[in-house]
């Protein structure tokens, strides 16, 4: 089964993942996510013609901007890979769910990639998701590239957004490129590295690819009058404060290369692919529980990072989305499930490129590859062939809403429990449970109270347990430990219960204050926080 007709060996398992990017793109819903990720596969000519169908209901077979149609089917807000080939490189690009209702899946899903684009709106700056998504992305240091949307409309000046980016996220902004014209009267792009100048003009009535024009610098000095003046001094100051990139820092998440451009008239896009083709980073070795680096060319090895059921009506089954974080996969190979040990059969293994899915016969550290049906697997967990590992647990967050699920109907509870397991293994929400609350009372714990849209719909659809969830008056949890457990019990608004996925001991409280009060009072209690959504 797992033959291997084409002798490959580490050098070609090192030569492939050097030529992968495997990132995603971190936004604020409507800075231009789903026109940005167009816009790169159209560069990539993965797809005939950005824009062909307008709007989004047109695009979703492309981008999985799927929140919509999933809300409708109640199932989980789903995220997929999109992929394409530039130059030598392939670059797989992992979506992120575009909801203002932040949910862990776009945690786990930057658990998956190198490197990441922030995608700001030139006329809105860092927004509240950005700045959430950018902690992540700074807690597991992946570097970042920036990419100034929409300049094509009235926003704020350059300069000024770099210095919101460095004095709010502390990121030293180095500018690839600089806009010739103020946001909303853009002409064209000033290459930094070299001085040349690409100017753009937009297509008549075209949401399609702009004209780009590259125009030799005394003659746009000469044509772009004071827009070019204003440019070049802002480029001068630029050199003179030493904005240039660091790959270093870079690399370690503290200086972030910035380029400007508007996604939809397709202005820049070409620069900021180079640039991700160029500066991210490839796979690299990934460390495992104990810190260990398991080098990318040792024999397979894996990460779930979301388990996804009922993405599609034709393919009612469960997906465990895998990042490859080691050697060659190939389908057929039987392998090992760290947590139980347990065999895992991948003779279904199949690559998901937007809505669709097909069979992938070989895979390469970076890319994703999705499981059917892979029993028992919950996100986190590692796979492997040959040569055990296993990569440490992807960290949930902080909770903020709680509720108490109850089925409705008593002779559903097998169901329930089946049900109320399978969300936890999928990381829906977690699943907290005590002696006082019993089995058939778990408390559900969520980043975002969409995701008990999600458990309602799914218990009710996919479950056949239909449930009802009151809402419990927590908004703060904290880790704990067995000892202090008694202690927290016995405070006033506080009830400990414990994590089912992990056996995490949890404490929940009304608000932030009481755990502060509480700290004051006995500060011998273990109260950790756990990551800040
Ligand atoms: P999201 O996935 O981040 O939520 O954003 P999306 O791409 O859907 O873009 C949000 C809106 O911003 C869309 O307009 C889109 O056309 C527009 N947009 C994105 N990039 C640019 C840009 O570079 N320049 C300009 N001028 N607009 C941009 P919409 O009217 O909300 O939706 P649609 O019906 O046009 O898709």
């Amino acid at each position: 089964m797992s033959a291997n007709p084409s002798g490959s060996g580490p050098g070609e398992v090192l030569a492939e993942a050097e030529r992968r990017r495997t990132f995603a793109v971190i936004s604020h819903p409507d800075a231009g996510k789903s026109t940005l990720t167009e816009a790169l596969a159209l560069h990539a000519a993965a797809i005939e013609q950005a824009g062909a169908v307008h709007g989004k209901a047109g695009r979703r077979g492309v981008t999985s901007d799927w929140m919509d149609m999933e809300r409708s089917r109640g199932i989980s807000i789903t995220s997929s890979v999109l992929r394409f080939e530039y130059g030598g490189a392939l670059l797989n690009l992992l979506d992120t769910p575009g909801h203002a209702d932040f949910s862990e899946d776009t945690y786990r899903v930057l658990a998956a990639v190198d490197g990441a684009i922030m995608l700001l709106d030139s006329a809105k700056g860092l927004e509240a998701q950005t700045l959430k998504l950018f902690d992540v992305c700074r807690h597991r240091k992946i570097p970042v590239i920036t990419f100034v949307n929409k300049w094509d409309r009235p926003g704020r000046e350059p300069l000024e957004l770099l210095d919101e980016v460095e004095q709010r996220i502390g990121l030293r902004p180095a500018p690839l490129n600089w806009p010739v014209g103020v946001a909303g009267d853009f002409r064209g792009l000033i290459e930094r590295a070299d001085g040349s100048y690409t100017r753009f003009r937009r297509t008549p009535g075209g949401a399609t690819r702009a004209v780009a024009e590259d125009v030799p610098a005394d003659l746009a000095a000469a044509e772009e009058g004071d827009a070019w003046t204003t440019a070049t001094e802002e480029l001068a100051l630029l050199d003179e404060i030493g904005a240039t990139l660091d790959m270093d820092a870079f690399a370690t998440g503290s200086c972030t290369p910035v380029l400007f451009g508007a996604a939809l008239p397709n202005f820049g896009v070409r620069a900021l692919l180079e640039a991700v083709c160029r500066l991210a980073p490839a796979p690299t070795p990934r460390a495992d529980e104990h810190g260990a680096a398991r080098p990318v060319e040792a024999p397979f090895a894996g990460q779930v990072f979301k388990v996804q059921a009922g993405m599609d009506r034709a393919h009612r089954d469960r997906l465990a989305f895998v990042r490859v974080c080691s050697g060659r996969f190939e389908r057929g190979m039987v392998l090992t499930h760290a947590a139980t040990g347990r065999p895992l059969t991948t003779k279904h293994a199949q690559t998901v490129f937007g809505r669709d899915r097909s069979t992938i016969d070989a895979a390469y550290p970076g890319d994703v590859v999705g499981l059917p049906n892979a029993t028992g697997v919950k996100v986190g967990d590692t796979l492997y062939d040959k040569r055990p590992v296993t990569f440490p647990a992807i960290p949930a967050f902080a909770p903020e809403h709680f509720m108490v699920a109850h089925v409705k109907d008593n002779g559903r509870a097998k169901q329930f429990r089946r049900g109320i397991d399978q969300l936890d293994n999928e990381g829906v929400v977690q699943v907290l449970r005590s002696d006082l609350r019993g089995d058939g009372a778990p408390v559900l714990a969520a980043v975002g109270p969409l995701q008990f849209e999600v458990v309602t719909a799914r218990m009710e659809n996919e479950f056949g347990a239909p449930v009802n969830l009151t809402r419990l008056d927590y908004t703060t949890a904290r880790l704990t430990d067995k000892e202090s457990a008694p202690v927290l019990s016995a405070q006033r608004g506080v009830e400990v219960l414990t994590r089912v996925l992990d056996g995490a001991v949890v404490a929940v409280f009304p608000d932030k204050w009481r755990v502060r009060a509480i700290e004051r009072e006995k500060p011998d209690l273990t109260l950790t926080p756990m990551l800040a959504a």
